[in-house]
């Protein structure tokens, strides 16, 4: 099993020669040097990740980022200045220092400023930014705890760097520039409308699996093993009541259901608190002795649709 610590000097340590696992806001991390493709290597490895899915490299400054890209188009040069740091990736146009194998090969690669103050100071102790996918196997839904990586991963890597549960709990939204429109590759903790207020209207493409702009966005993406649907709960219950489901409900209990076999997502109806939630509420629902999933989708706004994107991809209409 992994150690679990907050040592940042241990942490930094290991990275000098292996990989270990990180906290962000967003979900935790597998982290590795994003410069050294040997690190790299090992990251795919762990995961058990396809080389064709790339990773996204976590910087500490622009200073750092100025090495790694060759532009910095304006519209996105906006949004980092609004947004960074935090939940957002940028593709940019990166410099013959990241390695083929951090970015797939892919003439831009992915770049974040975390806001966690965990990673912020690891990141200020190390003199190479770090790839890190989230600290999950490949396919499975990503981690907000500590626990949730040392049930997963725990026997696989030397370090997990406890920074608590991860304050927003959906992966990072990607944006990224298609014959110059800003463009929205992946839905995540940093919403649309945000976005949209300080950039104007963006176009979102998220569900072509086969655009390699955009490979990790594949179906399997953030299942459970368990059976799942989401979708209207009156009618999913019609059918399946009587086939010991477990409810993932939005806020409100159903009256109609036993209260103990309900998880609620939103403690207070927000979608904050939802999308916080929503992961370890799926690992909860996965472990339940139940059958099958049903779930209920978010109300269509602000993180909640990056929330009903993840509860899409989860539901595997078996
Ligand atoms: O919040 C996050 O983004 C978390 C934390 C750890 O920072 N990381 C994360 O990484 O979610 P991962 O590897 O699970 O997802 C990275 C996504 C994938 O869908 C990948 O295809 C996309 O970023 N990506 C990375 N580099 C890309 C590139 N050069 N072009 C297009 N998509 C890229
Ligand atoms: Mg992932």
């Amino acid at each position: 099993m992994a150690k679990i610590g907050s040592s940042l000097h241990e942490a930094a340590a290991f990275l000098q020669h292996t990989v270990v696992a990180i906290p962000t806001e967003t979900v935790y991390g597998l982290a590795g040097n994003a410069l050294d493709p040997m690190r790299v290597a090992e990251i795919f490895k762990v995961k058990n990740r396809p080389f064709f899915d790339p990773l996204i490299v976590h910087v500490a400054s622009y200073a750092q980022l100025s090495t790694l890209i060759t532009d910095f188009p304006e519209p996105l040069k906006k949004l980092a200045d609004a947004f960074w740091p935090g939940p957002l990736t940028l593709l940019l146009p990166r410099s013959g220092i990241v390695p083929d194998i951090t970015c797939s090969g892919l003439p831009e690669a992915a770049f974040r400023m975390p806001a966690h103050p965990l990673v912020q100071e690891l990141l200020s102790l190390l003199d190479f930014p770090l790839a890190a996918p989230s600290a999950n196997p490949f396919g499975y839904v990503s981690p907000t705890k500590a626990e949730h990586v040392q049930a997963q991963l725990g026997a696989l890597i030397p370090y997990i760097l406890d920074g608590g549960p991860c304050r927003v709990g959906l992966e990072s939204t990607i944006v990224g520039l298609i014959a110059r429109k800003p463009t929205i590759f992946r839905l995540g903790g940093l919403s649309q409308e945000a976005i949209e207020q300080m950039i104007g209207p963006v176009d979102v493409q998220i569900n072509q699996s086969s655009d390699p702009r955009a490979p990790g966005m594949l179906k399997s993406h953030y299942s459970p093993r368990k059976p799942m649907l989401t979708g209207n709960l009156d009618l999913l219950l019609q059918r399946y009541a009587d086939d010991n489901p477990v409810l993932l409900v939005f806020h409100e209990y159903r009256s109609d259901f036993p209260r103990e076999r309900q998880l609620q997502l939103s403690i207070d109806g927000s979608d904050s608190s939802a999308a916080a939630r929503l992961f370890d509420i799926l690992r909860q629902a996965d472990d339940f002795p139940a059958n099958r999933i049903l779930a209920e989708y978010a109300p269509e706004f602000g993180l909640g649709k990056a929330i009903n994107d993840r509860l899409r991809r989860a539901s595997n209409f078996s």
